[in-house]
């Protein structure tokens, strides 16, 4: 039995929006009471795309998918919530770890990613979480 990745993957299968059950209260009060699904279809349509880990189109979009992607998902990077300068900083140590990206490219990468996956941007996905000590065999 391993709970927490069951959990983990159930949660991360983000429900449809549209599913949520007519007539249901709109979400107004703060965050934390209200059902992630309800809280999706308050963004705006921009946003909403975000937090589905859809990338606007932009020359960044490009990038993110040839060069970001070669060593971790996409989805891996757009489910962070970093300020401008922090992804600045992300993708320069990215540049060490190996992302091959010219100057040019990673200050347009930087700018594209500081424009919108920004602390502001409400999370919607589950963050994986370690499985319960002696969950997995031989840990
Ligand atoms: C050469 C492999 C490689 C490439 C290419 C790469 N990454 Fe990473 N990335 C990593 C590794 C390894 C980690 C985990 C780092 C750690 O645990 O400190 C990571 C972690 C991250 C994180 C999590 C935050 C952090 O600092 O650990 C973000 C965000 C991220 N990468 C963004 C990007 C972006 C944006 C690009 C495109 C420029 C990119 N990565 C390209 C290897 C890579």
């Amino acid at each position: 039995m391993i709970p927490a990745l069951v959990v983990a993957a159930v949660l991360a299968t983000s429900p449809d929006p549209s599913a949520a059950p007519s007539g249901a209260p709109a979400a107004q009060d703060s965050l934390a009471a209200t059902p992630v699904s309800a809280r999706v279809e308050d963004l705006d349509p921009l946003r909403r795309k975000l937090v589905k880990g859809e990338l606007p189109e932009a020359p960044g979009k490009q990038l993110v998918l040839a060069k970001c992607s070669i060593c971790h998902s996409t989805e891996y990077v757009t489910s962070n919530r970093l300020t401008p300068k922090q992804w600045q900083a992300n993708v320069a140590k990215m540049r060490k770890f190996g992302a091959p990206l010219t100057d040019e490219e990673a200050a347009v990468l930087a700018e594209y990613l500081g424009q919108h996956w920004t602390p502001d941007l409400p999370e919607v996905r589950a963050k994986p979480v370690k499985p319960p000590k002696g969950a997995l065999p031989g840990r």
